[in-house]
């Protein structure tokens, strides 16, 4: 059983845990099950939690620290009015939900924009990108694209991939804000 590369999730929540100094403020950008969130939850003192299927938000068994927004993930701004210590996104579709429901490169884009403005200094930025379908593998393209020409004398980007699984296995790009 692989401990460091089995799950980019647990590789995400392991790297924010470890490396990210301030955990004040976070926001789940994808609810979905609920796992980041709660993640989160347990981490920050306050965590805003976006998901558009209203079923998924009704489901999550809230904790008293979580906000619960049923809206998109690129109206950040509407929702949340204070600067943030940690921005995660698990890309995608729900598993075990509709498969037609998936997050799309052009809101994905922009809600990673405006998060990397609301994201304070020190800050980290965690997005699982899942390429097994076709919308995850043009949020692949566009994504990377954005992030690979962000200025590097303010962020810091690297990406997880695996070498050795199918070209369509996930991967996990950090961003550190200097
Ligand atoms: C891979 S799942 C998230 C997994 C989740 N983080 C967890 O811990 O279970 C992706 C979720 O993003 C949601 N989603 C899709 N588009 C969205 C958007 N524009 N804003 C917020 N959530 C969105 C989907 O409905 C789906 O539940």
């Amino acid at each position: 059983m692989f401990r460091y590369v089995a799950d980019i999730s647990n590789l995400s929540h392991f790297i924010i845990k470890n490396f990210l100094e301030n955990k004040v403020v976070a926001i789940d950008g994808t609810l979905g099950n609920g796992f980041d969130t709660d993640f989160l939850s347990d981490n920050f003192e306050k965590v805003y939690s976006f998901e558009i299927q209203k079923d998924a938000c009704n489901k999550y068994e809230n904790k008293n620290n979580v906000e619960v927004i049923n809206d998109s993930h690129h109206l950040f701004k509407d929702y949340v009015k204070e600067d943030v210590d940690c921005i995660m996104y698990n890309l995608g579709f729900l598993p075990g939900g509709d498969k037609g429901v998936t997050t799309m490169h052009i809101t994905s884009l922009q809600s990673i924009k405006i998060g990397l403005e609301m994201l304070k200094s020190g800050g980290i930025m965690t997005i699982c990108i899942y390429k097994g379908h076709i919308e995850g593998q043009i949020e692949e393209t566009c994504i990377l694209s954005y992030l690979s020409k962000l200025p590097k004398s303010k962020y810091g980007v690297m990406s997880h991939n695996y070498l050795n699984r199918a070209e369509a296995a996930p991967l996990l790009v950090v961003i550190e804000k200097k």
